[in-house]
């Protein structure tokens, strides 16, 4: 059964929504209407519906009610290089929490990234309390310790400095699927989309690497993250308040490029 309706009343068969879909899933019949073709392989992407200069299409597996309006107007390229170009790893972060409101409005633009087929698969964990994020640095270091990796790492948790996450006040983990191919793909763009919303509202971000990688090989640090059974985590950011504003953008490498 077809998912695409199509209103014949406000349909001027202009033919974009068969042109955008991904998988080829519409035609034109012999009225010049769009009809989902019985070899459909529909994505649910939405952008048959989202094309439509005239309304004339609904999705069954898509509320009309939760399209929003598209923007009309971009946003100023030199701004936005400015932005991406300022963005920092930081690792020093006021000793305050992350509104929840905050961390849910982030997660809301995450969902909005692009994942393989639309498959949208991902799993996130979102740790914002400074006491549970400490004691997952504290899991992170006791696998460090034990299989001798990190020593200046251990030395310096000795010390008093936690290296893992940084003494941020909040960690959010992307998961997906054991199974799922392009689970790292997807997580690492929508943990990117995540990062520079996050930028956007003054918040500093930096990668847990140290943390990601040991939760894949550490059960009682899986356990403390409660991933659920059959996924892999495969990427975090700790986030938090910056403590201190950088006055210069450092130099980076000369791209390595060939033009083919
Ligand atoms: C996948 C990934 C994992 C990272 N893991 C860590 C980490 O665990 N701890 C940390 O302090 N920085 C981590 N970083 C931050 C890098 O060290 C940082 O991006 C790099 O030094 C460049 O600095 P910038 O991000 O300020 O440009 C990670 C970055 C990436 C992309």
């Amino acid at each position: 059964m077809s998912r695409i309706a199509v209103d014949k009343e406000l349909c001027k068969k202009e033919g974009a929504c068969v042109a955008v879909c991904p998988s080829r899933s519409l035609a034109l019949d012999e009225e010049g209407f769009p009809e989902e073709s019985g070899e459909s392989h529909c994505i649910v992407c939405g952008h048959c519906v989202a094309v439509c200069a005239c309304d004339a299409l609904t999705h069954s597996g898509l509320p009309s009610g939760e399209f929003l309006p598209a923007a009309k107007e971009l946003p100023d390229p030199a701004k936005i290089d400015n932005f991406l170009i300022n963005r920092r790893s930081v690792r020093e972060f006021k000793d305050r929490p992350v509104a929840r409101e905050t961390l849910e409005d982030l997660l809301d633009i995450a969902r909005r990234a692009p994942t393989a087929s639309n498959s949208q698969k991902l799993h996130w964990i979102v740790v914002d309390d400074g006491a549970k994020v400490h004691a997952l640095s504290a899991e992170t270091m006791k696998w460090m310790r034990a299989s001798g990796t990190g020593e200046a790492m251990v030395e310096r948790w000795d010390q008093g400095y936690d290296g893992v996450l940084r003494g941020a006040p909040a960690v959010i983990m992307a998961c997906a699927p054991a199974i799922y191919a392009w689970g790292k793909q997807d997580c690492a763009i929508a943990l990117t989309f995540l990062e520079l919303a996050a930028e956007a509202r003054g918040l500093g971000v930096c990668w847990a690497g140290y943390l990601t990688h040991v939760a894949g090989i550490h059960a009682p640090l899986r356990e403390a993250l409660c991933v659920p059974d059959g996924y892999a985590v495969h990427g975090g950011l700790m986030l938090g308040e910056h403590k201190y504003t950088y006055k210069l953008v450092p130099p980076r490498n000369l791209l390595s490029v060939q033009w083919v």
